[in-house]
């Protein structure tokens, strides 16, 4: 592999050629024998632009199958004798081109060529299209609703009364408009989009825009026209034809907000109305650019593979991430609601208004909208706590950042895998990281005006990682300053953020540094008298300093790191620009201890040499609260994740966490306990019984009053409430008594109750895992499964059943999986990888993989996230050299499937970071548990 900065050209596209095959004035052989096919790349060509489609759809639910035309307003650009276009899976029936008066062209239907590789689609035209002209594209098609997650698809409901509905929806992003209609399938193809949906008195169509006219047909059927869109990319074009039941309210902007769902559910849509009405509100206002279409739409759709989807004004959603019971959703459950809402709604500006020029800076999506999560729900719902959360989506990032497989933020991606698959932790979590580092770079006032200059500069169009960095600096484009904007030069630029940031600015020079190379740094600070010596390198879990590879792999890293610090001389926070593999800052004589990367604004970690770990495990022991909880629990991540990279004794880190019985915060509280879960989980599957038995009687006894403390209801905070049932699910997992005891005593009340009991939400969960270990218990939990209208509950059941410790039960589970109807395909992912975190399900579930890899590949699609899901959640707990090659050799008998992922290399980064974990640490956690043992 590559280690060079910027060795990725990434934001340039290789592949966009704009010259277009020969044109020719002769008449064709009649047929499309002797016509090839005129493209042979990817992309499609450049030269010819859609400007408007008029998209006609007939979906008939009965037959699960529809027809369609379209007309598509084009602009050439150049003389061609070719239209090429996507499509996927569609019966064209009919082409035809018209010109700019509605002429047309050839009196014959023209012929058309189909290249399944590629997705793609020609029509020839016998008379030359001539370049600076527009033409119409008119286009009959057919074909059956989809059985799967992608394109115009089915999806079904149960009513209570055990009568199965259908309806048809749509999901595009990013590759599947194709599978619907034929049209230009790539993001800068923006275009407007003017959709009639035909449809029977019993349905509603709803599509991205609100219905303008309804025509009562012939035949009785209702034709709905929506009014004309505002220019969009093909991805985020939607429509959807059922029979759900909505509510709707008003902004104060105007704009109409309603959510959908199968009108049984239809109580269960309050909570996300609201959250909707106040977040779309927040936007308008924190961008400063009106939210522009009349209406939003969110839909609860009961098959989805995704979380959510943020179609422009119709947005569509999996119904655990909408729907919100308040009678069986816990406190998570409204955190992630909450959360999923507030990321499709900031796409309407990042993504929808604003869009990435190709799928390579998806971050400029993706990272976005889940960073503006934090910053819209800490605005609209400060209870919620959300950035309790933010530390785990940085965690997350560095835990895949880490390993040696990791990508840059801008990669590469031009198959629809590769496309698919660059929707991971390093667009999101990486990408949402570093914007929250530059954030606290830039400030909030100067980061703010940034992005909304960069929202006004780019309405409607496409934009590159470079003008995100330019609108925030506020240098001008030549045409701006000529037209009297009000912007910098850059050097001006430079002095303007001086003020700000006390540091000289190239952010071009230094975000490059973040988005086009793999990895995050770690800084390793020593004292020296009153200096602190600094030094940089790649961070990396799997590789130590004394392998014989470790200068190849450092070769060529380097960042510009806004570095911060405390001290305990005085409050105020330190700033520094590292742009050097080495650099130093002087402290002062006096000051006592260094905290590093002040409350984790920065996407990076700190090693302590010296006595730099011991100071501050002394500080945590003496006065934890002289750090915030923050920095208390970056610290304790930073210390384990260097033990796992053998660079710091595991000792340091449990000495660390000595203090927590003393932690009242549940975020450094969790991520302690987070660790030492992880190592039981570990040693419990290798059956290594001394330590296990010695990890679980630890823990148990070192957290037993923070245990004891909790009560088995509802009551508090949002971040009690979470503390209370990641406790409880560990207590009972690890086989404590007076957990099992009343989670078995609320059991039976429930059962007593025939299952109509409502479990106090937030330990739910638990108490239907102790329930489901006995064969009556599971038995009532399928049941109530099987007929539960609220899909919040039955993940929680799932991972109950899944939770039992009897394989034939397990095996079933994944049979109805298969099967898709009890449970449905949406959640199989999500199944295998819960049986595969029980460790009587884990080879089972690795065995099912193997076994069903076609059938998971075709329900899923390669790339996607289920498949990626599917494949970390079955072997991330693997931790022997054994498993390693097992899991090799299952990917190198799909070589041509897993050649193609990226994912395959990942998982088996995160079995070799086990088997290097055991092997550093196994015998120090031995000892050190004898220890605290006597
Ligand atoms: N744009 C994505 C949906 C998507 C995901 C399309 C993957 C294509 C491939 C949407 O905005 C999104 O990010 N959804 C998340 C949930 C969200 C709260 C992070 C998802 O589906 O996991
Ligand atoms: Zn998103």
């Amino acid at each position: 592999p590559e280690f060079k900065l910027f060795s990725f050209l990434t934001s340039a596209s290789p592949t966009q050629a704009s010259e277009p095959p020969n044109p020719t004035e002769e008449q064709p052989p009649l047929g499309t024998g002797s016509l090839s096919f005129p493209w042979s790349h990817l992309r499609l060509p450049g030269y010819i632009v859609p400007l408007h489609y008029h998209l006609l759809l007939h979906p008939n639910l009965t037959m699960l199958s529809y027809s369609g035309t379209v007309r598509i307003e084009l602009q050439v650009q150049n003389n061609t004798n070719w239209v090429v276009l996507h499509s996927k899976g569609l019966r064209i029936t009919t082409a035809t081109m018209l010109d700019q008066n509605l002429a047309h062209l050839s009196d014959k239907v023209l012929p058309v060529l189909h290249n399944p590789t590629h997705e793609q689609t020609a029509i020839f035209s016998p008379r030359v299209l001539s370049g600076g002209q527009k033409y119409f594209l008119f286009l009959e098609f057919g074909a059956e609703l989809g059985e799967g997650f992608y394109g115009f698809y089915r999806s079904t409901y149960r009513t209570s009364s055990g009568e199965t509905r259908n309806l048809a929806s749509t999901h595009f992003e990013p590759t599947s408009a194709r599978m619907a209609f034929p049209c230009f399938d790539e993001p800068s193809f923006k275009a407007n989009y003017s959709v009639s949906i035909r449809r029977s008195r019993a349905h509603i169509a709803l599509s991205n825009m609100p219905v303008e006219q309804t025509v009562v047909l012939d035949d009785g059927l209702m034709e709905d026209r929506f009014a004309v869109s505002v220019r969009m990319s093909s991805y985020l074009v939607a429509f959807i034809v059922c029979d759900f039941r909505s509510v709707s309210a008003t902004t104060a902007s105007g704009v109409k907000v309603s959510v959908y769902a199968a009108p049984e559910k239809w109580q269960h849509t309050h909570y996300a109305l609201k959250a909707a009405v106040k977040l779309l509100e927040f936007y308008e206002k924190y961008f400063n650019i009106k939210y522009p279409l009349p209406k939003q739409d969110l839909v609860a759709i009961p098959d989805f593979q995704a979380g959510a989807m943020e179609n422009w004004g119709l947005i569509t959603f999996r119904e655990t991430s909408l729907l919100y019971d308040p009678a069986t959703s816990s406190g998570s459950d409204r955190v992630w609601v909450t959360m999923v809402i507030a990321h499709e709604l900031a796409h309407q500006w990042f993504g929808n208004l604003v869009t990435m020029q190709w799928w390579n800076d998806i971050w400029l999506n993706e990272g976005f909208a889940r960073y503006m999560e934090y910053i819209s729900v800490n605005a609209t719902y400060p209870k919620l706590r959300v950035e309790d959360y933010l530390v785990d989506t940085c965690f997350a990032a560095i835990g895949r950042d880490s390993l040696n497989s990791s990508r840059p933020i801008s990669s590469a991606a031009e198959s629809p895998t590769q496309i698919e698959e660059m929707f991971d932790t390093v667009s999101y979590n990486k990408g949402a990281c570093v914007l929250h580092m530059l954030r606290h770079y830039l400030t909030d006032q100067v980061f703010q005006s940034g992005i909304v200059r960069y929202l006004r500069r780019y309405s409607y169009s496409n934009a590159h990682n470079q003008d995100l960095w330019d609108s925030l600096a506020n240098t001008c484009s030549e045409e701006e300053f000529s037209s009297g904007e009000h912007c910098y030069s850059s050097r001006q630029a430079a002095k303007n953020a001086n003020l700000y940031a006390g540091e000289h600015l190239d952010l071009t020079s230094m975000m490059n540094t973040w988005t086009l190379q793999t990895g995050v740094p770690l800084v390793t600070v020593t004292r020296q008298g009153s200096h602190l010596l600094l030094k940089q390198e790649r961070f990396l879990r799997t590789a130590h300093p004394s392998d014989p590879a470790w200068p190849s792999l450092q070769q060529g890293f380097l960042w510009h790191i806004p570095l911060t610090y405390r001290t305990d001389t005085s409050t105020s926070i330190h700033r520094h620009l590292m742009t050097t593999l080495t650099d130093s800052v002087d402290v002062g004589e006096e000051v006592g201890w260094v905290k590093v990367n002040v409350d984790m604004a920065g996407y990076y970690l700190v090693h302590y040499d010296g006595s730099g770990w011991d100071d501050l495990i002394q500080l945590l022991k003496d006065n934890h609260t002289a750090l915030t909880f923050m920095d208390r629990t970056h610290l304790i991540h930073n210390a384990f994740q260097l033990t796992t990279a053998g660079r710091l004794s595991l000792d340091k880190a449990l000495d660390l966490i000595g203090y927590l019985r003393s932690e009242s915060h549940t975020v450094p509280l969790l991520e302690g306990l987070g660790y030492l879960e992880a190592f039981y989980r570990i040693v419990e599957r290798r059956d290594i019984p001394d330590v296990t038995q010695n990890l679980r009687t630890y823990i148990l006894w070192y957290f037993r009053d923070v245990i004891d403390r909790q009560t088995w209801s509802d009551k508090g905070s949002v971040s009690e409430r979470r503390l209370r049932s990641e406790l409880l699910s560990l207590a009972c997992h690890l086989g404590d008594l007076p957990c099992l005891k009343q989670a078995q005593r609320s059991f039976t009340h429930w059962l007593d109750s025939n299952s109509t009991l409502n479990l106090p939400a937030d330990v739910a969960e638990t108490v239907y895992s102790v329930g489901a270990q006995e064969d009556t218990g599971w038995a009532s939990l399928l049941q109530t499964y099987t007929h539960s209208l609220s899909e919040t509950h039955k993940h929680k059941i799932l991972s109950a059943l899944a939770s039992s410790r009897d394989t034939n039960k397990l095996t079933r589970l994944l049979e109805l999986g298969l099967e898709g109807e009890v449970i449905r395909t949406q959640d199989l992912d999500s199944l295998i990888a819960m049986v595969a975190r029980n460790p009587r399900g884990h080879h089972l579930a690795w065995s099912y993989v193997q076994k069903y890899w076609s059938t998971l590949v075709d329900k899923f699609q390669l790339g996607s996230f289920s498949i990626r899901n599917i494949i970390i959640g079955t072997t991330a707990q693997f931790s022997s050299t054994e498993e390693l090659t097992e899991v090799r050799v299952f990917f190198e008998s799909i070589h041509e499937q897993a050649s193609q992922l990226r994912v395959t290399e990942v998982a088996m980064d995160n079995i070799q970071k086990n088997i290097l974990w055991l092997q550093r640490n196994l015998g120090t956690l031995r000892s050190w548990l004898d220890q605290q043992i006597d």
